[in-house]
């Protein structure tokens, strides 16, 4: 299993946003060592906790941003954010109910996604020059 580090080409170019986006790769990357580590449930679900708390707070911060400088793709960009929140939210359901496990897999589809959203959509608002101009 290979661990994603946020690295210099995932740069949007805002240290803030950079700072935050490195620490939601960090929490997965750790997640991805408990699994790989067989790590019990309840430490699992502690862990995936606090990266859903976090991911939650940075979606939370990007959106304020749009509102703030008025972003055209505003709507848009929180639309791809709740989608992935209400898979993760899913996620953590069925670890809870035991229904599936968090495996490597679903941290995979995760990590993927965020890598995405970040050169794609993130990058997309972070050269704008009046959310530039806010951060
Ligand atoms: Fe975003
Ligand atoms: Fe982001």
């Amino acid at each position: 299993m290979s661990t994603v580090k946020w690295e210099e080409w995932m740069s949007v170019g805002l240290d803030r946003i950079d700072a935050d986006h490195k620490q939601v790769l960090a929490l997965l990357g750790d997640l991805e060592h408990q699994v790989k580590e067989g790590a019990g449930r309840e430490k699992i679900l502690a862990s995936f906790d606090g990266f859903i708390r976090h991911i939650r707070n940075h979606f939370s911060l990007e959106e304020s941003l749009f509102r703030q400088t008025g972003f055209s793709g505003a709507a848009e960009h929180a639309r791809e954010h709740k989608k992935l929140l209400t898979q993760i939210v899913d996620m953590q359901k069925k670890i809870q109910s035991e229904a599936e496990p968090l495996n490597r897999e679903r941290l995979n589809f995760i990590t993927n996604w965020l890598v995405n959203h970040i050169l794609i959509s993130d990058k997309k608002y972070a050269t704008d020059p009046n959310v530039r101009a806010r951060v």
